[in-house]
Protein backbone atom coordinates (compact mmCIF):
# COMPACT_ATOMS: atom_id res chain seq x y z
CA UNK A 1 0.00 0.00 0.00
CA UNK A 2 1.42 3.39 -0.89
CA UNK A 3 1.68 5.66 1.80
CA UNK A 4 -0.36 9.22 1.56
CA UNK A 5 1.96 12.06 2.88
CA UNK A 6 2.11 12.60 7.58
CA UNK A 7 -0.54 15.15 8.51
CA UNK A 8 1.11 18.07 10.08
CA UNK A 9 -1.64 19.93 12.46
CA UNK A 10 -0.59 23.77 12.12
CA UNK A 11 -1.79 25.46 14.81
CA UNK A 12 -2.27 29.16 14.66
CA UNK A 13 -4.49 30.95 17.46
CA UNK A 14 -3.85 35.09 17.59
CA UNK A 15 -2.38 37.44 15.37
CA UNK A 16 1.55 36.81 15.69
CA UNK A 17 1.17 33.32 15.29
CA UNK A 18 0.06 34.03 11.62
CA UNK A 19 2.99 35.40 9.87
CA UNK A 20 5.19 32.46 11.56
CA UNK A 21 2.86 29.78 10.98
CA UNK A 22 2.40 31.34 7.09
CA UNK A 23 5.74 30.48 5.74
CA UNK A 24 6.11 27.02 7.06
CA UNK A 25 2.30 25.78 5.78
CA UNK A 26 3.89 26.71 2.26
CA UNK A 27 6.76 25.34 2.88
CA UNK A 28 5.01 22.05 4.01
CA UNK A 29 3.01 22.15 0.85
CA UNK A 30 5.80 21.68 -1.39
CA UNK A 31 6.96 18.62 0.86
CA UNK A 32 6.14 15.40 -0.52
CA UNK A 33 6.68 13.14 2.62
CA UNK A 34 4.34 16.00 5.20
CA UNK A 35 1.12 17.86 4.67
CA UNK A 36 -0.36 20.78 6.52
CA UNK A 37 -3.58 20.55 8.20
CA UNK A 38 -4.46 24.56 9.59
CA UNK A 39 -6.52 24.85 12.41
CA UNK A 40 -7.51 27.95 14.04
CA UNK A 41 -8.35 27.92 17.66
CA UNK A 42 -10.21 31.25 17.12
CA UNK A 43 -8.75 32.90 20.41
CA UNK A 44 -8.16 35.94 17.74
CA UNK A 45 -11.47 36.64 15.73
CA UNK A 46 -12.26 40.47 14.75
CA UNK A 47 -11.71 40.43 11.06
CA UNK A 48 -8.77 42.68 11.56
CA UNK A 49 -6.46 40.70 13.78
CA UNK A 50 -7.50 37.86 11.52
CA UNK A 51 -8.78 37.29 7.81
CA UNK A 52 -7.20 40.40 7.13
CA UNK A 53 -4.11 38.29 7.69
CA UNK A 54 -4.37 35.28 5.98
CA UNK A 55 -5.59 36.87 2.60
CA UNK A 56 -2.31 39.26 2.98
CA UNK A 57 -0.14 36.46 3.66
CA UNK A 58 -1.96 33.88 1.23
CA UNK A 59 -2.59 31.19 3.91
CA UNK A 60 -5.48 28.86 2.93
CA UNK A 61 -8.51 29.21 5.19
CA UNK A 62 -8.04 27.14 8.35
CA UNK A 63 -9.05 23.33 7.69
CA UNK A 64 -10.84 24.16 11.05
CA UNK A 65 -11.64 26.89 13.29
CA UNK A 66 -12.66 26.17 17.03
CA UNK A 67 -13.93 29.44 17.63
CA UNK A 68 -12.62 30.10 21.37
CA UNK A 69 -12.85 33.77 21.75
CA UNK A 70 -12.10 35.79 24.45
CA UNK A 71 -12.28 34.35 28.22
CA UNK A 72 -10.17 34.62 31.08
CA UNK A 73 -6.63 32.62 30.69
CA UNK A 74 -8.21 29.32 32.19
CA UNK A 75 -11.61 29.33 30.14
CA UNK A 76 -9.64 29.97 27.26
CA UNK A 77 -6.70 27.64 27.29
CA UNK A 78 -9.58 24.52 28.99
CA UNK A 79 -11.61 25.51 25.82
CA UNK A 80 -8.85 25.23 23.33
CA UNK A 81 -7.81 22.00 25.03
CA UNK A 82 -11.28 20.52 24.91
CA UNK A 83 -12.16 21.24 21.42
CA UNK A 84 -8.45 20.62 20.12
CA UNK A 85 -9.01 17.32 21.19
CA UNK A 86 -11.48 15.91 18.80
CA UNK A 87 -9.58 17.25 15.95
CA UNK A 88 -6.19 14.65 17.00
CA UNK A 89 -8.60 11.71 17.14
CA UNK A 90 -9.95 12.26 13.53
CA UNK A 91 -6.35 12.80 11.86
CA UNK A 92 -4.56 9.87 10.93
CA UNK A 93 -0.95 9.66 12.74
CA UNK A 94 -0.35 13.19 12.58
CA UNK A 95 1.98 15.39 14.02
CA UNK A 96 1.46 18.74 16.32
CA UNK A 97 3.16 22.13 15.23
CA UNK A 98 2.65 24.97 17.35
CA UNK A 99 4.43 28.63 16.79
CA UNK A 100 5.42 31.10 19.84
CA UNK A 101 3.82 31.66 22.96
CA UNK A 102 0.26 32.16 22.86
CA UNK A 103 -2.32 30.61 25.08
CA UNK A 104 -3.73 28.27 22.39
CA UNK A 105 0.24 27.08 22.00
CA UNK A 106 0.50 25.48 25.32
CA UNK A 107 -3.17 23.96 24.99
CA UNK A 108 -2.57 22.30 21.78
CA UNK A 109 1.03 21.13 23.08
CA UNK A 110 -0.52 19.75 25.73
CA UNK A 111 -3.51 17.85 24.30
CA UNK A 112 -1.05 16.47 21.74
CA UNK A 113 1.72 15.38 24.44
CA UNK A 114 -0.98 13.74 26.57
CA UNK A 115 -2.43 11.15 23.49
CA UNK A 116 1.08 10.60 22.45
CA UNK A 117 1.61 12.80 19.30
CA UNK A 118 4.82 14.02 18.53
CA UNK A 119 4.99 18.06 19.45
CA UNK A 120 6.92 20.45 17.48
CA UNK A 121 7.37 24.04 18.88
CA UNK A 122 8.75 26.77 16.46
CA UNK A 123 10.64 29.76 18.27
CA UNK A 124 11.80 27.57 21.31
CA UNK A 125 14.12 28.68 24.11
CA UNK A 126 13.12 31.67 24.25
CA UNK A 127 12.97 33.44 27.77
CA UNK A 128 12.07 36.94 29.39
CA UNK A 129 13.09 35.63 32.92
CA UNK A 130 9.50 37.10 34.18
CA UNK A 131 7.55 34.59 34.99
CA UNK A 132 4.65 37.77 35.64
CA UNK A 133 4.18 37.58 31.87
CA UNK A 134 1.40 34.87 31.20
CA UNK A 135 2.85 34.31 27.64
CA UNK A 136 7.07 33.11 29.67
CA UNK A 137 4.40 30.48 31.38
CA UNK A 138 3.25 29.58 27.97
CA UNK A 139 7.13 29.15 26.68
CA UNK A 140 8.34 27.47 29.44
CA UNK A 141 5.90 24.73 29.81
CA UNK A 142 5.40 24.01 25.86
CA UNK A 143 9.38 23.41 25.40
CA UNK A 144 9.46 21.06 28.49
CA UNK A 145 6.40 19.03 26.72
CA UNK A 146 7.99 19.53 23.09
CA UNK A 147 9.94 16.26 20.87
CA UNK A 148 11.19 18.79 18.46
CA UNK A 149 12.51 22.44 19.70
CA UNK A 150 13.23 24.96 16.57
CA UNK A 151 15.20 28.59 17.90
CA UNK A 152 15.41 31.37 16.15
CA UNK A 153 18.65 32.81 18.44
CA UNK A 154 21.48 31.52 19.87
CA UNK A 155 20.82 32.32 23.02
CA UNK A 156 17.66 29.95 23.27
CA UNK A 157 20.05 27.02 23.26
CA UNK A 158 21.49 28.00 26.85
CA UNK A 159 17.97 28.50 28.26
CA UNK A 160 16.83 25.15 26.94
CA UNK A 161 19.77 23.20 28.19
CA UNK A 162 19.95 25.11 31.82
CA UNK A 163 15.87 23.65 31.91
CA UNK A 164 17.54 20.29 30.95
CA UNK A 165 16.33 20.00 27.43
CA UNK A 166 18.60 17.19 25.43
CA UNK A 167 20.49 19.37 22.65
CA UNK A 168 19.59 16.90 20.30
CA UNK A 169 16.14 18.02 20.37
CA UNK A 170 17.05 21.21 19.50
CA UNK A 171 17.71 22.88 15.89
CA UNK A 172 18.76 25.87 15.39
CA UNK A 173 16.86 27.20 12.03
CA UNK A 174 16.50 30.89 12.08
CA UNK A 175 13.17 33.07 12.29
CA UNK A 176 10.11 31.85 10.42
CA UNK A 177 8.70 35.78 11.71
CA UNK A 178 11.64 37.20 9.16
CA UNK A 179 10.74 34.77 6.46
CA UNK A 180 7.39 36.23 5.75
CA UNK A 181 9.10 39.92 6.12
CA UNK A 182 11.28 39.13 3.58
CA UNK A 183 8.80 37.64 1.38
CA UNK A 184 6.37 40.47 1.67
CA UNK A 185 8.56 43.45 2.25
CA UNK A 186 8.02 44.40 -2.08
CA UNK A 187 4.49 44.75 -0.85
CA UNK A 188 4.35 47.18 1.76
CA UNK A 189 1.65 49.31 1.86
CA UNK A 190 3.29 52.79 2.02
CA UNK A 191 2.48 54.83 5.22
CA UNK A 192 0.84 57.84 3.44
CA UNK A 193 -1.92 55.59 1.99
CA UNK A 194 -2.58 53.65 5.69
CA UNK A 195 -2.53 57.16 7.44
CA UNK A 196 -5.63 58.25 4.40
CA UNK A 197 -7.78 55.21 4.72
CA UNK A 198 -7.69 55.83 8.73
CA UNK A 199 -8.89 59.90 7.69
CA UNK A 200 -5.47 60.77 9.55
CA UNK A 201 -3.26 63.73 7.80
CA UNK A 202 0.09 61.80 5.98
CA UNK A 203 2.74 62.39 8.44
CA UNK A 204 6.13 63.13 6.83
CA UNK A 205 8.49 62.10 9.40
CA UNK A 206 6.67 60.21 12.13
CA UNK A 207 7.32 57.59 14.83
CA UNK A 208 5.71 54.36 15.27
CA UNK A 209 4.08 53.15 18.36
CA UNK A 210 2.26 49.70 19.47
CA UNK A 211 0.71 49.25 22.99
CA UNK A 212 -0.71 46.43 24.15
CA UNK A 213 1.00 44.06 26.57
CA UNK A 214 -0.90 43.91 30.32
CA UNK A 215 1.39 45.45 32.41
CA UNK A 216 1.51 48.71 29.71
CA UNK A 217 -2.27 48.90 29.61
CA UNK A 218 -3.93 47.28 31.80
CA UNK A 219 -3.21 49.87 34.61
CA UNK A 220 -4.66 53.10 34.22
CA UNK A 221 -2.14 55.13 35.47
CA UNK A 222 0.70 53.10 33.55
CA UNK A 223 -1.56 53.40 30.39
CA UNK A 224 -2.02 57.15 31.39
CA UNK A 225 1.16 58.05 31.75
CA UNK A 226 2.46 56.29 29.02
CA UNK A 227 -0.10 57.94 26.03
CA UNK A 228 1.11 61.47 27.97
CA UNK A 229 4.92 60.10 26.75
CA UNK A 230 3.67 59.39 23.56
CA UNK A 231 2.13 63.05 23.46
CA UNK A 232 4.97 64.73 24.10
CA UNK A 233 7.53 62.75 21.83
CA UNK A 234 4.26 63.64 19.32
CA UNK A 235 5.52 67.94 19.81
CA UNK A 236 8.28 67.01 18.14
CA UNK A 237 7.46 64.43 16.04
CA UNK A 238 4.26 62.81 15.26
CA UNK A 239 3.41 59.45 16.86
CA UNK A 240 1.01 56.97 14.93
CA UNK A 241 -0.72 54.62 17.08
CA UNK A 242 -2.34 51.41 15.91
CA UNK A 243 -4.56 50.34 18.60
CA UNK A 244 -5.02 46.63 19.68
CA UNK A 245 -8.64 46.34 20.75
CA UNK A 246 -7.65 45.35 24.31
CA UNK A 247 -5.99 48.46 24.66
CA UNK A 248 -8.97 50.44 22.83
CA UNK A 249 -10.95 49.20 25.18
CA UNK A 250 -8.43 50.07 28.29
CA UNK A 251 -8.53 53.23 27.05
CA UNK A 252 -11.85 53.55 26.92
CA UNK A 253 -12.57 51.85 30.25
CA UNK A 254 -10.24 54.29 31.98
CA UNK A 255 -11.83 57.61 30.71
CA UNK A 256 -8.30 58.20 28.94
CA UNK A 257 -10.08 59.25 25.30
CA UNK A 258 -9.52 62.88 26.19
CA UNK A 259 -5.76 62.38 26.93
CA UNK A 260 -5.65 61.87 23.07
CA UNK A 261 -7.28 65.08 21.83
CA UNK A 262 -5.07 68.20 21.17
CA UNK A 263 -2.29 65.36 20.56
CA UNK A 264 -0.09 64.68 17.36
CA UNK A 265 -1.09 60.94 18.59
CA UNK A 266 -2.52 59.63 15.03
CA UNK A 267 -4.78 56.89 16.53
CA UNK A 268 -5.71 54.14 14.00
CA UNK A 269 -7.43 50.70 14.28
CA UNK A 270 -5.78 47.52 14.35
CA UNK A 271 -4.00 47.69 11.22
CA UNK A 272 -2.69 44.90 8.62
CA UNK A 273 0.57 42.82 8.13
CA UNK A 274 1.59 44.91 4.91
CA UNK A 275 0.25 48.37 6.51
CA UNK A 276 2.44 47.86 9.38
CA UNK A 277 5.10 47.08 7.43
CA UNK A 278 5.10 49.65 5.36
CA UNK A 279 4.79 52.05 8.80
CA UNK A 280 7.53 50.42 10.32
CA UNK A 281 9.81 50.64 7.00
CA UNK A 282 9.71 54.18 7.18
CA UNK A 283 8.97 55.35 10.55
CA UNK A 284 12.21 57.38 12.31
CA UNK A 285 11.38 55.72 15.68
CA UNK A 286 9.60 52.20 16.71
CA UNK A 287 8.35 52.30 20.47
CA UNK A 288 6.71 49.18 21.38
CA UNK A 289 6.12 46.50 23.66
CA UNK A 290 5.45 43.67 21.36
CA UNK A 291 7.66 40.96 21.04
CA UNK A 292 7.87 40.65 16.92
CA UNK A 293 7.75 44.18 16.62
CA UNK A 294 11.80 44.29 18.48
CA UNK A 295 12.14 41.48 15.67
CA UNK A 296 10.67 42.97 12.86
CA UNK A 297 12.72 46.52 13.80
CA UNK A 298 15.72 44.62 14.11
CA UNK A 299 15.58 43.16 10.30
CA UNK A 300 14.76 46.52 8.86
CA UNK A 301 17.26 48.31 10.51
CA UNK A 302 14.70 50.98 12.41
CA UNK A 303 15.75 52.35 15.57
CA UNK A 304 13.48 50.43 17.95
CA UNK A 305 12.57 51.53 22.03
CA UNK A 306 11.04 48.24 23.94
CA UNK A 307 8.36 49.90 26.71
CA UNK A 308 9.78 46.65 28.91
CA UNK A 309 12.03 46.08 31.31
CA UNK A 310 13.51 42.82 29.82
CA UNK A 311 12.93 40.86 26.58
CA UNK A 312 13.18 37.33 25.57
CA UNK A 313 14.78 38.06 22.36
CA UNK A 314 18.32 39.63 23.42
CA UNK A 315 19.53 39.30 19.90
CA UNK A 316 17.70 42.25 18.68
CA UNK A 317 19.94 44.30 21.54
CA UNK A 318 22.91 42.67 21.35
CA UNK A 319 23.41 42.15 17.73
CA UNK A 320 20.01 44.60 16.42
CA UNK A 321 18.38 47.89 16.97
CA UNK A 322 16.78 47.60 20.12
CA UNK A 323 17.12 49.40 23.42
CA UNK A 324 14.90 48.24 26.52
CA UNK A 325 14.10 51.69 28.06
CA UNK A 326 11.01 50.32 30.79
CA UNK A 327 8.07 51.80 31.46
CA UNK A 328 9.58 55.01 33.35
CA UNK A 329 8.56 58.35 31.43
CA UNK A 330 11.54 59.99 32.02
CA UNK A 331 13.69 57.24 30.63
CA UNK A 332 11.46 56.83 27.59
CA UNK A 333 11.90 60.52 27.07
CA UNK A 334 14.86 60.85 27.44
CA UNK A 335 15.69 57.92 24.97
CA UNK A 336 13.45 58.93 22.30
CA UNK A 337 15.43 62.53 22.39
CA UNK A 338 18.97 61.06 22.24
CA UNK A 339 17.29 58.58 19.43
CA UNK A 340 15.94 61.38 17.40
CA UNK A 341 18.95 63.22 17.35
CA UNK A 342 21.66 60.79 16.73
CA UNK A 343 19.71 58.63 14.09
CA UNK A 344 19.57 55.92 16.67
CA UNK A 345 21.06 52.70 17.70
CA UNK A 346 22.49 50.67 14.19
CA UNK A 347 22.41 46.89 14.29
CA UNK A 348 23.26 43.70 12.50
CA UNK A 349 20.58 41.03 11.60
CA UNK A 350 20.93 37.89 13.83
CA UNK A 351 21.78 34.76 11.72
CA UNK A 352 19.32 32.73 9.96
CA UNK A 353 17.41 35.69 9.66
CA UNK A 354 17.69 35.30 5.74
CA UNK A 355 13.91 34.59 5.02
CA UNK A 356 14.46 30.27 4.65
CA UNK A 357 13.87 28.89 8.36
CA UNK A 358 10.83 27.59 7.09
CA UNK A 359 12.27 25.25 4.43
CA UNK A 360 15.58 24.35 7.47
CA UNK A 361 12.05 23.53 9.38
CA UNK A 362 10.51 21.31 6.95
CA UNK A 363 13.99 19.45 6.33
CA UNK A 364 14.54 18.95 9.71
CA UNK A 365 10.73 17.56 9.89
CA UNK A 366 11.11 15.28 7.47
CA UNK A 367 13.80 13.73 8.42
CA UNK A 368 12.68 13.07 12.03
CA UNK A 369 9.47 11.81 10.99
C1 LIG B 1 -2.51 37.67 22.85
C2 LIG B 1 -1.29 36.93 23.40
C3 LIG B 1 -0.08 37.84 23.34
C4 LIG B 1 0.12 38.41 21.95
C5 LIG B 1 -1.16 39.10 21.52
C6 LIG B 1 -1.07 39.70 20.15
C7 LIG B 1 -1.78 35.31 25.19
C8 LIG B 1 -1.63 35.02 26.62
N1 LIG B 1 -1.48 36.54 24.79
O1 LIG B 1 -2.77 38.75 23.72
O2 LIG B 1 1.07 37.07 23.67
O3 LIG B 1 1.19 39.32 21.97
O4 LIG B 1 -2.23 38.12 21.55
O5 LIG B 1 -2.23 40.36 19.80
O6 LIG B 1 -2.12 34.41 24.43
N2 LIG B 1 -9.84 41.11 21.46
C9 LIG B 1 -10.70 41.57 20.49
N3 LIG B 1 -10.71 40.95 19.27
C10 LIG B 1 -9.91 39.90 18.98
C11 LIG B 1 -9.04 39.43 19.99
C12 LIG B 1 -9.01 40.03 21.21
O7 LIG B 1 -11.44 42.53 20.72
O8 LIG B 1 -9.97 39.38 17.86
C13 LIG B 1 -9.80 41.80 22.78
C14 LIG B 1 -10.76 41.22 23.77
O9 LIG B 1 -11.21 42.27 24.58
C15 LIG B 1 -9.88 40.32 24.59
C16 LIG B 1 -8.57 41.08 24.59
O10 LIG B 1 -8.50 41.67 23.30
O11 LIG B 1 -10.37 40.07 25.86
C17 LIG B 1 -7.38 40.20 24.83
O12 LIG B 1 -7.32 39.15 23.87
P1 LIG B 1 -6.47 37.81 24.22
O13 LIG B 1 -6.49 36.89 23.06
O14 LIG B 1 -6.92 37.27 25.53
O15 LIG B 1 -5.02 38.36 24.46
P2 LIG B 1 -4.16 39.50 23.70
O16 LIG B 1 -4.04 40.66 24.59
O17 LIG B 1 -4.64 39.71 22.31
Amino acid sequence: MVKGPRTVICVVGARPNYMKAAPIVAALRRSARLAPLLVHTGQHYDPDMNERFFAELGMPAPDSNLEVGSASHAVQTAQVMMRFEPVLDSAPDPIVLVVGDVNSTIACALVAAKKGIPVVHVEAGLRSGDRAMPEEINRVLTDQISDLLFTTEKSAAANLAAEGIAAQRVHFVGNVMIDTLVANLPRAIPPAETLATAGQIPAGRFALSTLHRPANVDDPVVLGRLLDCLAEIGAGLPVVLPLHPRTRARIDAAGLTGRLDGTRILALGPQGYLAMLGLMKAATLVLTDSGGIQEETTALGIPCLTLRDNTERPSTVEFGTNTLVGRDPARILAAARTALATGGKAGRIPEFWDGHAADRIVAVLEDSF
